[in-house]
């Protein structure tokens, strides 16, 4: 941090912004296996969201690692560093005033508390989007299920490279027994609270 001054008095503050807004900022942390939901119901919710006059946000994995998170593989230090990347770029939006859905496999403890840490408990609602390896695996939507299966992808997450179940979401969301449209409604009803101003 040498020779770096940040600077936020000068800026408008959260509490400007969510007035403006008319919300409360938060993160809606949504982890789970690929292909277990997340992005889909992050999608649908943020429908139900925008209609109720709702700004959100939606940083998802697969794009991110399209460009900000470019260099990154699926290592556990990249992972890491995917996560950091995202829980910073989600605490500027949360701090001025964002609803954001952050749609990543976040497959470890040590993550989501890194994402915790940075984003700040009070500001980050976790959901569990559950799914079974099975399952992600027979809907397989990007064909990558098969090619792990093949051996054709390395640290494939649910099988060369562990996923733990979060011990104490916010919310779980079983995606096997939930359609859509269910799954985005029970969403923003448990959000409800959080994002009113
Ligand atoms: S995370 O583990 O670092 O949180 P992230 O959500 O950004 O992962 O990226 C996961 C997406 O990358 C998956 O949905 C899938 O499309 C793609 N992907 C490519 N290789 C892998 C892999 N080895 N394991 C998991 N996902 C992969």
């Amino acid at each position: 941090m040498n020779n770096i001054h940040p600077e936020h008095h000068r800026f408008l503050n959260r509490h400007d912004k969510e007035v403006l807004l008319e919300q409360k900022g938060l993160a809606i942390w949504m982890c789970g296996l690929s292909g277990s939901g997340k992005s889909t119901i992050a999608n649908a919710s943020e429908r139900v969201l925008n209609k109720q006059g709702h700004f959100t946000i939606i940083l998802d994995g697969d794009n991110l690692r399209a460009g900000l998170n470019s260099n990154l593989g699926f290592t556990d230090e990249d992972r890491l560093e995917n996560i950091r990347r995202i829980a910073e770029l989600t605490k500027v939006l949360v701090e001025n005033g964002v609803i954001v859905f952050i749609s990543a496999i976040t497959p470890r403890g040590e993550l989501r508390d890194l994402a915790r840490g940075i984003v700040g408990e009070k500001n980050l609602f976790e959901v569990y989007v559950n799914a079974s390896y099975e399952a992600c695996e027979k809907r397989d939507v990007k064909g990558l299920y098969a090619k792990a299966a093949r051996g054709e992808i390395a640290h494939f997450t649910g099988k060369d490279n562990s996923f733990e179940p979060p011990q104490n979401p916010n919310l779980t969301l079983h995606t096997e027994k939930l359609s859509i449209d269910e799954a985005a409604i029970e969403l923003v009803e448990a959000v409800r609270e959080r994002i009113a101003r």
